[in-house]
């Protein structure tokens, strides 16, 4: 019976096909289809109130809407369009913080147009009246995004809206998290309006088993999207949470968006860019970046639904490292709990939770444990008992919602209530989630869209149950996940007295996640598009702040053949969050069930990913700084090169083009930047050297995944094999130096506890930048930022590579920290007293 009942959840669980198309959707429908009835501007009624500019719009059927615009910092506009006698839910806790208004001036000399701009005259917004009114947006004096009035709509049945925005003079349009697709968004109507398919959907849901390359919605939302080309780049950011369909299309020369959403504000934010860069920061600007992670968070996890005893997990951990394989985290999924209570652990087959954490912890690995936001319904759990008819999601009449999830009946907590949040954060302390200890360093938030098993609903909440302050759900569905992991976050702070960076993994996301948590790209299959797409998802996210992107290495459904499983392995090392995680339908594929050859593939493209922990640790820490992404589309750093969907960057200096074809061999690798730019083949360890802006193709066997540094660059990186990423905390460093054509090269590298707070805090920390000194062939150590930690930076080898007439000269200088031509050099010792340290070999 409990099989069947197993069998009948997962069956619904793993449907995809329940989520409704925009016909069946009525603001969709509608909005999709509307005549808009033209709004014009009354200049002659123009306000202004503490820098904020309003412009009354009316149309002929009477409805008055308010055209509001603040100019920010940072070449960013806000615009929202409010109605005269109406008030919508405003939403909360997504932004970073409120961002600074800059003064305003205000020119109304013409009488058509009306002219904004701040007094260094840096952006202008210009609104031009008539009966097509519309709002254009300057970078200085280049036009970048029209908001255009004519399409304007604001239903007169529900609480919808629709608006266009045009991207002018661009050739690509990026962003819109989270959707399986390549990363140049697909349109959905072409240049002359034919529709090709449905909008995309932004409604955070368990579409479990989802299509790759479909624009159905998925997990998460961040409602923002890049326009693109060589010559600039702009963004917009809808601050809005409810539920929302978007069609994208181009004529010959710009890009348009249209939203429309079902509730909530139209609160737009315009990023004038004008580059992917400046963009990017625009939006982590106002919605925050990812603090620094602790180091063990980026080596390997390995996870299952389900090790279903605590032996099983244990044996996973000790095989992975009899087999050589390093392994930073081993992962439970919900059967660790007894009957899916989460905060409790199953009696029977994890009877000794503590003495399990000692084990694991004297391997120097750690333990992630899955929570998910709902809660079962049962008078004796006292996570149940002590939220019930206070902290629940509720209907309209008073009473908690109960739905269907993994426990069974279950209800949601609601996290719009400050006091519900506190309740559930206070669940994570050691004393109430009793058993628990520091060696569960990470919490896995999983099924938090929210997911309801019922069809009905689309699998979450109906839109009509209620929040704290009578918010109905339809206004805050997509920021659902980003609360639960607030107030996870909030739990793991205060149980650690906020001396250790939490590690919470989500699965939905809204703009801000990256604040709290990291995220991955849900139940996947293992099947070759979904290999490929996994880079695309994790760069879209990438530039939309969620730096801590990963996909479940194999793929979630089905079952990997080995090839496959190979290919993942050499992939995902390149993505910040690295998993192997499957199905509790599916075989077992921990890497050292496969034959030797296949191990041996598998352990080799680990040891790639934990040499390059210093790289991965250092962009972490320039995310911190900068709100940069930590992987990098192509056109992040070359701007206008696109369709390069399987090369990914890390940071600036590494390129990787890994094999993502079935049977490939050969791959057709794409340099970007100019001829004088040099990308040094690492992998083979060739060196050879390929110049930008050129193509090649390289043949491959199951061994071989490209990756190349750029001319130019220091890598840090250590070579020393260990079993975790903590084995290797004081292990000494390898730079490798590849010159570009200058004979020049430079990098940083950043250092601290690996832990706590106290590099933001306390300014503890090991921040330098290392630079090659073409005259005497040294180096030249500098602090940047001024960091104050005491750490022992030890410097084994460096490898200087140089281009020559024959390819490439290699010197290695080796044993540096031995004596041979550098005793054990103590740079912090040195960087304190002198700020700067010069050291010739
Ligand atoms: C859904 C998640 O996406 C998956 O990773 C997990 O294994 C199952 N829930 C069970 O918790």
């Amino acid at each position: 019976m409990l099989r069947l009942l197993m069998l009948l959840l997962f069956l619904n669980y793993g449907s995809t096909d329940i989520y409704k198309s925009c016909k069946d959707i009525n603001f969709c429908n509608e909005l999709r289809n509307i005549e808009p009835v033209q709004f014009s501007p009354q200049f002659d009624e123009i306000s202004e109130d503490n820098n904020v500019v309003t412009i009354p719009l009316v149309n002929k059927d009477k409805q008055e809407l308010n055209l509001k615009l603040t100019i920010l910092e940072n070449y960013t506009v806000r615009v929202k369009v409010t109605e005269k006698n109406k008030t919508r839910y405003e939403l909360k806790d997504v932004l970073f913080k409120e961002p600074d208004v800059l003064e305003v001036v205000v020119d109304k000399s013409n009488a058509d147009l009306v002219t904004l701009s701040p007094k260094d005259g840096s952006l202008k917004v210009v609104i031009t009246s008539g009966t097509s009114f519309k709002v254009e947006f300057y970078y200085e004096d280049i036009l970048e995004i029209v908001f255009v009035g004519e399409n304007l709509v604001f239903s007169q049945v529900d609480n919808a809206f629709g608006f266009v925005a045009e991207f002018s003079d661009i050739i690509q349009l990026y962003g819109l998290h989270h959707h399986a697709v390549k990363l140049e968004l697909p349109v959905t109507k072409d240049s002359s309006g034919k529709v090709l398919s449905d909008p995309y959907r932004n409604r955070n849901s368990d579409n479990a088993n989802y299509p790759a390359n479909g624009l159905g919605p998925l997990y998460g939302t961040v409602p923002v999207v890049y326009g693109h080309s060589e010559k600039h780049t702009s963004g917009i950011f809808l601050h809005n949470a409810a539920e929302q369909w978007v069609d994208l299309w181009y004529n010959s020369t710009s890009g348009y968006v249209y939203f429309m959403a079902e509730s909530g504000t139209l609160d737009l934010f315009i990023l004038l860019g004008d580059t992917p860069k400046a963009v990017v920061r625009q939006f982590t600007g106002l919605t925050g970046v990812a603090h620094m992670p602790q180091l063990w968070t980026l080596g390997y996890h390995q996870c299952r639904w389900s090790y279903f005893t605590q032996e099983d997990a244990w044996n996973v951990v000790t095989s992975m490292s009899r087999n050589h394989f390093p392994l930073d985290a081993i992962w439970l999924d919900i059967d660790y709990t007894d009957e899916k209570k989460y905060f409790t652990w199953n009696p029977v087959n994890y009877s000794d939770p503590i003495q399990f954490q000692a084990n694991i912890s004297g391997t120097n690995k750690k333990l992630v444990a899955i929570i998910d936001p709902h809660i079962k319904v049962d008078e004796n759990y006292p996570v149940y008992e002590g939220a019930k008819d206070k902290y629940f999601v509720r209907w309209s009449n008073g009473t908690d919602y109960v739905g269907n999830c993994w426990p069974g009946e279950s209800s949601y907590i609601d996290f719009l209530n400050p006091e519900a949040r506190n309740y559930y954060s206070n669940w994570y302390s050691y004393d109430k989630f009793v058993n628990s200890t520091s060696t569960l360093a990470g919490i896995w938030n999983d099924m938090n869209e929210p997911s309801v098993f019922d069809d009905s609903t689309e699998k979450s909440l109906p839109y009509d149950v209620l929040h704290y302050g009578e918010v109905q759900h339809r206004d805050v569905h997509n920021i659902y996940g980003l609360l639960h992991t607030m107030s996870t976050h909030k739990g793991l702070m205060d149980r650690d007295n906020g001396t250790i960076r939490p590690f919470i993994l989500t699965r939905s996301t809204f703009a801000g996640s990256q604040r709290y948590a990291a995220m991955w790209t849900g139940d996947n299959t293992a099947d070759w598009p979904y290999l490929q797409i996994s880079y695309s998802e994790c760069l879209l996210s990438n530039i939309v702040g969620l730096v801590f992107c990963g996909a479940d290495v194999g793929g979630f459904f089905d079952e990997p053949t080995a090839e496959l499983l190979q290919r993942w392995y050499q992939a995902a090392i390149w993505l910040p969050f690295f998993r192997g995680h499957a199905s509790n339908t599916v075989g077992r594929r921990e890497p050292y069930l496969f034959e030797k050859d296949v191990q041996n593939v598998i352990r080799n493209a680990m040891e790639v990913r934990y040499s390059h922990i210093p790289m991965w640790y250092t962009l972490f820490y320039e995310h911190t700084i900068t709100g940069d992404p930590v992987v990098r589309p192509i056109f992040y750093e070359y701007p206008g090169i696109t369709n390069q969907d399987y090369h990914i960057l890390l940071g600036s200096s590494i390129l990787a083009r890994p094999v993502m074809d079935k049977g490939a061999k050969s791959v057709n690798v794409s340099f970007p930047g100019t001829k004088d730019i040099y990308w040094y083949r690492i992998d083979d360890d060739s060196y050879k050297i390929f110049s930008g802006d050129s193509s090649t193709i390289i043949t491959v066997d199951i061994n071989t995944s490209p990756y190349f540094y750029k001319g130019g660059s220091i890598i840090a990186r250590k070579n020393e094999k260990r079993y975790s990423t903590t084995d290797m905390q004081s292990d000494p460093f390898d730079l490798y130096i590849t010159l570009d054509s200058n004979g020049e090269a430079e990098g940083t590298l950043y250092v601290d506890d690996y832990t706590s707070f106290k590099y933001r805090d306390e300014k503890l920390y090991f921040y330098v930048r290392i630079s090659y000194i073409t005259e005497t062939g040294g180096i030249s150590i500098e602090k940047i930022n001024g960091g104050e930690g005491d750490f022992v930076v030890n410097i084994k080898q460096i490898i200087v590579v140089k281009p020559s007439n024959l390819g490439t000269n290699k010197y290695v200088y080796e044993h540096l920290a031995d004596g041979a031509a550098l005793k054990s050099v103590d740079l912090c010792q040195r960087l304190k007293k002198n700020q700067k340290v010069n050291l010739v070999f």
